[in-house]
């Protein structure tokens, strides 16, 4: 299987499947539980309909969009991820090159590979940075402090991850950071050694967001781990009320599902809300971000941009999306593969791939306009 011969989600995965260890491979592919909620992110797309409008005059087609006072050319971005070098040795650079290269938004996690301030030398389309609440309010302070020195644009606060999903291939295969594997886990790895060499012969893995106040180095620090003793569960409106304030711009709670949460949320001085599951990777049985998006774009008026993410592996699913009124849909394993697979022209070639798709499918649909989609284009079944 060769990157010529990736034309969608599934191909990437196949591909990235071949290339990395077990391990890894099941830490990206995996999800919580059941995976049911893995699941129902795609399925969700597929029980409801487009409804193309026919003789529009279609010849032009322009797809961009503005999320939080950011144009983006595309109406989607990469979401931050985290531990992007482990998938390949260029990580987070790959992605945030490829994502100004479309003139869209990426974002770097404070679980990233790479520095903030790398990332935003590499690219010039706007940047989000995927916060957690520390249970040291010092190192939350410093964090924010130093993101808006490197002038990141966006701030993304996750909520859904106030302790680990329960990840069951990560416990089978010991997956951790660093690493730490289980017997069948070590035997995975053994079967990958090209991947094994490439990783030795480029540069550390690193923690940059982190390393000055978690010591990777020494004891195990699993995602899981991370999860339960650093965060912080007892964070509550109130704290993130005050982060709101200290931040002073863009601001964005990841992980919102329900319309309440979205006032809340509005209230405090959010200006946007993202409704995502983390892929599936959290609450098994939570509802998608699809499904919940008419409810929450209602009670989110013109207070608030509301994004999703979760499942999306095709244009006509991006398109859908926008007909119920999400402002961007951020992509995860969509690119994650792909860079798995090929690195920068993976990702480039993916993010090519739904452009065009978007682009095909808007003039099947007669617009020319993201704002020409709307609920009238849709039939749920
Ligand atoms: C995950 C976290 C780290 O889903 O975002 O693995």
């Amino acid at each position: 299987m060769r990157l010529e011969n990736c034309f969608n989600f599934h191909d990437f995965r196949r591909l990235a499947k071949q290339r990395l260890p077990g391990p890894i491979f099941n830490y990206i592919d995996g999800a919580a539980d059941d995976e049911t909620t893995y699941r129902r992110n795609t399925a969700a797309f597929e029980d409801c309909d487009l409804l193309p409008s026919i003789l529009r005059g279609v010849g032009d087609v322009d797809m961009s969009v503005t999320v939080m006072g950011q144009k983006l050319a595309t109406p989607f971005y990469c979401s931050p991820t985290a531990l992007q070098r482990l998938f390949h040795h260029d990580g987070e650079r790959a992605v945030a090159a490829a994502a100004g290269k479309f003139g869209t938004m990426f974002g770097v996690s404070s679980l990233g590979t790479v520095s903030l301030e790398e990332a935003r030398r590499i690219s010039q389309g706007p940047q989000a940075y995927q916060f957690y609440f520390h249970k040291d309010r010092g190192l939350n302070r410093e964090m924010m402090a130093r993101a808006k020195q490197a002038g990141v644009n966006v701030m993304m606060l996750t909520v859904d991850s106030i302790t680990g999903g329960n990840r069951e291939r990560d416990k089978r295969t010991g997956f951790a950071i660093p690493f730490k594997l289980t017997i069948a886990g070590m035997a995975q790895f053994a079967m990958k050694p090209a991947w094994g060499i490439n990783y030795l012969t480029h540069e550390k893995f690193r923690l940059p967001q982190l390393d000055t106040h978690v010591d990777m180095g020494g004891g195990v620090m699993s995602i899981s781990r991370y999860f339960t003793e650093m965060l912080d569960p007892s964070m509550t409106w109130d704290d993130v009320a005050k982060m709101v304030a200290e931040w002073g711009g863009q601001f964005c709670l990841k992980g919102v599902m329900t319309a309440e949460d979205a006032r809340r949320a509005a209230d405090i001085g959010c200006t946007g809300v993202i409704l995502s599951n983390h892929g599936g990777r959290q609450l098994d049985g939570s509802r998608t971000g699809f499904d919940q998006l008419a409810e929450v774009v209602e009670a989110a008026g013109d207070k608030l941009d509301v994004l999703m993410d979760g499942g999306v592996q095709r244009g006509t699913h991006v398109l859908k999306a926008l007909a119920l009124g999400a402002k961007a849909v951020g992509l995860g394993r969509y690119y994650l593969f792909p860079l798995a697979a090929a690195g920068q022209p993976g990702v480039e070639r993916a993010l090519e791939n739904l452009r065009v798709e978007i682009e095909r499918a808007m003039k099947l649909m007669g617009k020319t306009q993201v704002s020409e989609l709307s609920r009238a284009d849709l039939r749920f079944r």
